[in-house]
């Protein structure tokens, strides 16, 4: 697509060396510190095309950082479809990304679970996802990304989960696994749906990911997906729902996602 093109070629003028990884960065999710350097920055508002985000908690920020001879592309703030945005635009970084010719991305996300054994604060590996939202990024073929049939059954890459529990391992985190079911939101499910959703074989729901996650898949390339646990979803928990929580757990648990991806760069 022509205008994820422009938009590449806009932060090419700004860094040109090779990107290893990217990276978007879910609600209240902030996983660079210090040891990286910020080597370009730009906000969404001026790369061309760029949608905006209008949720609390996403700041919309592009940057590239370096470390060592790596280089990780940060998307700070995501768009979703909740916000009123075609498919193309959700998946508008990855499209981004592509024509930056990066081959991993690490998806990351706030989402509620559905299971006493997944608590807030929990990193959660995804290893397999649910879409619920009846909508997907592929419908209306663009021919340059790839095949219009994409083969599923290994979404997450196989690769990237096996360095990611070595890496909980190492860290001390519970390995634990999810799969993530993408609604469209921008309402909490009800306990009804907590309770189908359940029985239909999901742990986690939330509002994101998958039409990301689909799009890299139709280019080739390899997810890592990581879920906070900000919450138990509706019926699970006694507690109403709200955005504050989700932003709040999110803050608590940085340092945790922080570390992982500190050791996940180191070993790029
Ligand atoms: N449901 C949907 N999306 C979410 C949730 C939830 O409970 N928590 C964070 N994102």
């Amino acid at each position: 697509m022509k205008n994820s093109k422009e938009a590449a070629d806009f932060i090419r003028k700004g860094f040109d060396g090779k990107v290893d990884l990217a990276i978007i960065e879910g609600s209240g999710i902030d996983t660079f510190d210090d040891t990286y350097e910020k080597v370009f920055s730009a906000s969404y508002r001026d790369i061309p095309h760029f949608p905006l985000s209008t949720v609390e908690g996403h700041a919309g920020q592009f940057s590239v950082y370096k470390k060592g001879n790596k280089a990780i592309a940060d998307f700070k703030g995501r768009i979703h479809f909740y916000e009123g945005y075609s498919m193309w635009d959700v998946v508008f970084p990855i499209r981004l990304v592509y024509h930056l010719g990066i081959k991993n991305i690490l998806l990351t996300n706030a989402a509620g679970s559905l299971t006493k054994a997944i608590e807030p604060g929990d990193l959660i590996i995804l290893e397999d996802y649910i879409n619920f939202a009846q909508n997907n990024p592929l419908i209306g073929y663009e021919p340059e990304f790839g095949e219009r049939f994409v083969d599923m059954s290994d979404p997450f890459d196989k690769r990237m989960i096996k360095t990611a529990v070595t890496i909980y391992e190492k860290l001390n985190f519970p390995v634990k696994y999810g799969v993530y079911v993408f609604l469209t939101g921008p309402t909490y499910e009800t306990s009804s749906e907590v309770k189908m959703i359940r029985l239909l074989g999901g742990n986690l729901v939330g509002m994101s990911t998958v039409p990301e996650l689909i799009m890299a898949r139709q280019m080739g390339i390899n997810v890592l997906g990581i879920s906070l646990c900000t919450n138990f979803g509706t019926g699970i928990s006694d507690t109403p729902l709200s955005h504050s929580e989700v932003i709040e757990t999110g803050k608590r648990a940085k340092r945790k996602l922080k570390d992982f991806f500190r050791e996940f760069t180191d070993v790029l």
